[in-house]
């Protein structure tokens, strides 16, 4: 592949001055030099320019993208009829039971949204009407999403709101570079602060509604977590009365390659889950998904109606998400071309000292850079050189962590191994020139 030109052209400079002119500065874009994509297919992304890049970033088009089943079932149910969800319809429901089919006994209901913020806004609401609780407890890097009540419990941004003090949070479980990195009893120390959590919303007069968690911790740079963490805090939460929110937004669908669902690689059954992303391919859909036993005090108080969430073409393309996975085995497909991959890193690593730690499962991995393996310090001004350099040679990967020095991999699933073995050579190149 070619090396991306570097210019930025006047026609994007326009589209730059007019984007921030319509759309105001709060809008972020990736890349010191922004990407105008115009195509995509599969794992491939086209600029204006007629460049072509390997996606190694998005969850979004989880099947690949414009994957034809799924843009043949977008458009046969959009000719058809598509309408909120206060009218009886098939699809729906078929998929309601398609989605609760691939949970755990006892999680068989699923209350459709748009957003995976909806999604946990929601959930958050159960939990509180199921505990009769407000006090929230999450890790200290997450990211939940964007309402004014995710934002809240959003830890891994300031928000110009003041927090409220029913909100605690607790160090992210990781193995490699957090408060108890290495020690044998790692799993009971990281355990041990939901105690702590839970005591300190006692002080403040709450309880424990909810214990929300990203499965994979994505947001805190996806740690090798402790063993039986997530049991032993889950353990403690439910002591004090509170409920175990698993946010599947990121591992969800088979990513992990090991499971279908974040929380099964933990060996936890969560009381609620909540998922979005890739679950309509791009077509906006989330969901909750939960106990008769956990919604029943909720239903009783409250409706819920939300005008775009589970359309019938957003039930069609979701359930042709489902279908893709399964007709093209693409869970195991990750957890092969995700082992390959590992290996790839872990040898590459073999002659780049900055690569200090490599993790992850299945299509989900993550690379941290580090300025020197022995001190761990986080390589966080080369990540961002790397992530930008990688652009340039035709690959559009992002970062994560507290640090932003760790590289995240987490591409459509239809990732082949000449994928990985082009990802693999452009970061031995880019590695190289940043050394
Ligand atoms: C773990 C997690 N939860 C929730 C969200 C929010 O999803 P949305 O942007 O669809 O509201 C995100 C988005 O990045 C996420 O990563």
């Amino acid at each position: 592949m070619n090396e991306v030109k570097q210019t930025v052209s006047p026609h994007l400079q326009e589209m730059l001055d007019r984007r921030q002119r319509l759309m105001g500065k709060a809008y972020r874009l990736f890349y010191k030099q922004p990407v105008h994509i115009v195509s995509g297919e599969g794992v491939w992304l086209y600029d204006s320019d007629g460049n072509k890049y390997l996606d190694v970033y998005n969850n979004v088009p989880h099947v690949g993208h414009c994957h034809p089943h799924v843009v043949e079932a977008i458009c046969k149910q959009a000719q058809k009829l598509n309408t909120h969800t206060r009218y009886l319809h098939e699809l729906v429901l078929e998929y309601a039971e398609k989605l609760t089919d691939k949970f755990p006994a006892g999680l068989d209901i699923a209350m459709f949204a748009c957003t995976g913020t909806e999604a946990n806004e929601l959930a958050l609401r159960l939990a509180r009407a199921k505990t009769g609780a407000s006090g929230m407890i999450v890790t200290d890097h997450a990211y939940h999403g964007t309402s004014w009540a995710i934002a809240q419990i959003t830890s891994c941004y300031e928000t110009s709101e003041k927090r409220g003090d029913n909100i605690v949070t607790v160090p992210t479980p990781d193995s490699y570079r957090g408060l108890y990195a290495g020690d044998a009893d790692a799993a009971d120390q990281y355990a041990g602060h939901l105690q702590t959590a839970i005591d300190t919303l006692a002080q403040r007069g709450h309880r424990p509604a909810a214990f929300i968690v990203d499965t994979i911790f994505s947001n805190e740079g996806l740690p090798t977590v402790p063993r039986v963490y997530l049991a032993k805090a889950v353990e403690i939460v439910r002591r004090a009365g509170g409920l175990f929110v698993a946010d599947e937004v990121q591992p969800g669908f088979g990513r992990l390659g090991s499971h279908f669902w974040g929380f099964d690689s933990h060996g936890v059954v969560p009381d609620i889950a909540t998922m979005g992303k890739p679950m309509g391919n791009g077509y906006p859909i989330s969901a909750v998904v939960t106990s008769a036993d956990v919604i029943e005090p909720f239903q009783k108080g409250s409706h819920y109606f939300n005008t775009f969430g589970g359309t019938p073409v957003a039930c069609a393309a979701a359930l042709a998400v489902l279908e893709v996975i399964k007709n093209e085995n693409l869970q195991a497909k990750a957890l092969e071309t995700g082992t390959y991959l590992l290996e790839g890193l872990k040898e590459l690593a073999t002659n780049q000292a900055m690569i200090g730690d490599i993790r992850g499962s299945g299509l989900f991995l993550g690379i941290d850079l580090v300025r020197d393996r022995k001190s761990r310090e986080p390589a966080t001004i080369e990540t961002e050189r790397a992530v930008n350099l990688l652009r340039q040679h035709g690959i559009l990967i992002g970062s994560t962590g507290q640090y932003d020095n760790i590289l995240k991999i987490r591409p459509p699933m239809v990732f082949s191994k000449a994928n990985a073995d082009l990802l693999l050579q452009k970061l031995q190149t880019v590695l190289q020139e940043i050394r």
